[in-house]
Order: structure tokens, then C-alpha cells, then sequence
């Protein structure tokens, strides 16, 4: 047992094995820091294994595609939970990555009957329509992120209609700003005139605390500052 898993047994948090996707990403990666310093077992599947440069004995790095749907499958036996953070940057081309691969991801987690899935798309997507503010609302979903946001919205219907555990986290803006605590998160999050920010630091902080809380189960909360 490592110490952090000491400090969780004490404090009497549930270790969990997390099964983290986009962990060479901003957000992903804080997820997996955050998740370890947790004591969690965290395993992280990647496109490109090079880019984690960092170690530690409870994370374990696999080479896989999300759109490769047997990367998922073998990667998905014996975790309790998947943590989401995909993303790309593919914006001015109809794509489905997000879908395609949130498909994949929902299919091997059936198969091994993993149950608990948080996936981060974000405001101003389906239901959160315009809660992110004018600028985003007017100019760049329509201009910029038209088919990202479209397969977002596709992203999170596939969420919805599973029989999963899952939880949706919609955030505002994403900075590269410190964790903090005191973020708000609610069904009732964003600003339809401002574009309201979060840390991307902030967002694992609140994923990782919905492991063992169930107030949003079958929800999709907003996150902001
Ligand atoms: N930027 C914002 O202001 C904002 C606001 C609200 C919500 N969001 C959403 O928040 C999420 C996280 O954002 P971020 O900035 O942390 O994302 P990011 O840094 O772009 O990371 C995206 C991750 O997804 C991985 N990925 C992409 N395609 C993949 C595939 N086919 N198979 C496996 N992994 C794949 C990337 O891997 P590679 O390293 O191999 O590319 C990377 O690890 C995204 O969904 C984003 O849309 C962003």
C-alpha cells in the first residue's frame, strides 16, 4: 500500500481502479495527478504513450485509439469507474470522434460491466444551449466549433440513453488556472451574456469527488468559477 492509499484507508475514502481517457490532454492529466495523489489505481489509455512523462506505481499507461474499439475492451476489465476527458482540435471538418469513440467506450463498459462513467463535453451543448455566454453563443460555436459541438451534442445523447451510471460534466471556458475548491456546479450553471471560466485543475477536483457522491448520477452539472 502506497502512502496515499494509507492517508485514504485512514480517512476512510474508497480506492478505485479508474480507467482515465485523454490523459495526454490538459484536463486528462490532471485527472490522472489528481486521482493518484487520491491513492486511486489509475490507467491511463493514450494515443501516444511518450507524451506522460511522468510515473508513478499505481499508474499504469496502455496504447489505444478510442476509436479502436477493442483498445477499450481490453483495457476495461476489473475498473471501477471511467473518467473522460476527450477532446481534439479538428474543429472546421464534420467529425465523430467524440461520439464515435463515447460509443466505444459505453460498449466495452457494458461488456465488463463497469458501471460508473463521468464525461466531460460542456456548456452551451444540448439542454445548456447558450450558457455560454453571448460571445460563444453568437460567434464562436456557430463560426468555429459548429460540428465539434454538434458531435458533442451526439456525444451526449449516447451518454443519456445508456444504462450507465454516468454523469455529464459541462464546464465553462477551460484555463490552465490552479485548483480551487469553491467552484460553483449546478444544473443551473453558465451565464447566458458572460463567458463564465474554470481551471481545468478545478473540473478533476470535482470529478474526482463525484466518485463516492451521487448526487449527479444521471445528471449533467455545469462547472464554473
Ligand atoms: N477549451 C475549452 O475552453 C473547453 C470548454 C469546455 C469544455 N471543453 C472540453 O473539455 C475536454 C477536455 O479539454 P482539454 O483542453 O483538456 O483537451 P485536450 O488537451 O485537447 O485533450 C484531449 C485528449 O483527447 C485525446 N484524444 C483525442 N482523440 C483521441 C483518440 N482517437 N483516442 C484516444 N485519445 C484521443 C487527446 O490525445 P492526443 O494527445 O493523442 O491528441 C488528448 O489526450 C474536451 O472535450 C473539450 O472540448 C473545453
Amino acid at each position: 500500500m502506497t502512502l496515499n492509499q494509507l492517508v485514504s484507508y485512514k480517512l476512510n475514502l474508497k480506492i478505485m481502479k479508474l480507467l482515465v481517457i485523454g490523459g495526454t490532454g490538459k484536463t486528462g492529466r490532471e485527472l490522472i495527478i489528481q486521482g493518484l495523489a487520491q491513492g486511486h489505481v489509475v490507467t491511463a489509455v493514450v494515443r501516444k504513450p511518450d507524451k506522460i512523462k511522468y510515473s508513478h506505481p499505481n499508474l499504469y499507461v496502455e496504447k489505444g485509439d478510442v476509436l479502436i474499439h477493442e483498445n477499450l475492451e481490453r483495457v476495461m476489465k476489473g475498473q471501477d469507474a471511467v473518467l473522460s476527458a476527450l477532446g481534439h482540435k479538428r474543429f472546421f471538418i464534420p467529425t465523430n470522434i467524440l461520439s464515435k469513440g463515447t460509443q466505444n467506450i459505453i460498449n466495452a463498459m457494458n461488456n465488463y460491466n463497469v458501471k460508473r462513467f463521468i464525461c466531460i463535453t460542456s456548456l452551451g451543448v444540448n439542454d445548456s444551449r447558450f450558457k455560454l455566454g453571448l460571445y460563444y453563443t453568437l460567434f464562436t460555436i456557430p463560426v468555429i466549433l459548429f460540428f465539434y459541438f454538434l458531435d458533442k451534442s451526439k456525444q451526449e445523447k449516447l451518454i443519456m440513453n445508456s444504462d450507465l451510471g454516468w454523469t455529464i460534466v459541462r464546464p465553462g471556458q477551460l484555463t490552465n488556472g490552479k485548483k480551487r475548491t469553491n467552484y460553483k456546479h449546478g444544473l443551473s450553471v453558465g451565464s447566458y451574456v458572460l463567458t463564465k471560466m474554470i481551471s481545468r485543475a478545478s473540473v478533476a477536483h470535482f470529478i474526482l469527488n463525484q466518485l463516492d457522491d451521487e448526487t449527479y448520477i444521471r445528471k449533467t452539472p455545469g462547472i464554473t468559477n
